[in-house]
């Protein structure tokens, strides 16, 4: 009854639909020195955990690094870099900007993922349940104002990094989620939804 109720309410789906078309990708470069409240970040996890999953796994699993966590993080995560990183492909911009990403944001989730261990569903399903929750996150912190940005650096997902945090063989990190208030807002826009989509039968 309370979902009728959701839905037959423009007002909600007007704040749905403006809350997903505000969601941007905000990098911690552009990020305040305003701390954000613990109560967010709890409310942001919990609305993570709501995202569907096949079989009801649940996969995604979080390891959240305040303020106080942010330069253990960044060497941690700079020295893994380093030891992935052949001498051809290691970048100093990219160590650099792995580790100011940590430093200059209030807030970094790493993102990973806890295997089915029965094994019936697939990895890729279960990366899609992940990718859900990450919105959900995003979403959430787009409502309380804050920025979030999930990045894939080559070091936060890697199974060095996978092991360092106590996860299996089957697991995988999919990245670093990070959070904090902006200091401006980008616009953003996407193309007409005709080219991206084909009606049958309408
Ligand atoms: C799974 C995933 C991984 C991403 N990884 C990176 C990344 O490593 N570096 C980066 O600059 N942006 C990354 N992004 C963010 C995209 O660049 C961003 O979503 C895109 O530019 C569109 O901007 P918007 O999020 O503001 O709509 C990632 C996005 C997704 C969904």
């Amino acid at each position: 009854m309370k979902l009728m109720a959701i839905a037959e309410d423009s007002t909600d789906r007007n704040i749905l639909s403006h809350i997903i078309r505000s969601r941007r990708t905000i990098k911690p470069h552009n990020y305040s020195d305003k701390p954000v409240r613990k109560e967010f970040i709890e409310e942001i996890i919990e609305n993570a955990n709501w995202a569907p999953s096949h079989g009801r796994t649940y996969p995604w699993r979080f390891f959240v690094y305040g303020v106080e966590a942010r330069e253990s993080l960044a060497d941690t995560l700079g020295t893994i870099y380093c030891e992935i990183t052949s001498k051809e492909g290691f970048r100093e911009n990219k160590l650099t900007g792995l580790k100011q990403n940590i430093l200059n944001a209030p807030v970094t989730i790493t993102i990973a993922l806890e295997r089915d261990k029965t094994g019936k569903i697939s990895e890729i399903d279960e990366v899609m349940a992940v990718a859900c929750a990450v919105q959900n996150m995003h979403l959430t912190a787009t409502a309380f104002g804050l920025g979030g940005f999930w990045s894939t650096n080559i070091a936060a997902t890697s199974d060095r990094y996978r092991d360092h945090l106590g996860l299996s063989g089957g697991d995988k990190v999919l990245g670093l989620f990070f959070i904090g208030y902006p200091k401006s807002w980008p616009d953003a826009n996407r193309g007409p939804t005709d080219e991206i989509c084909k009606w049958y039968d309408w």
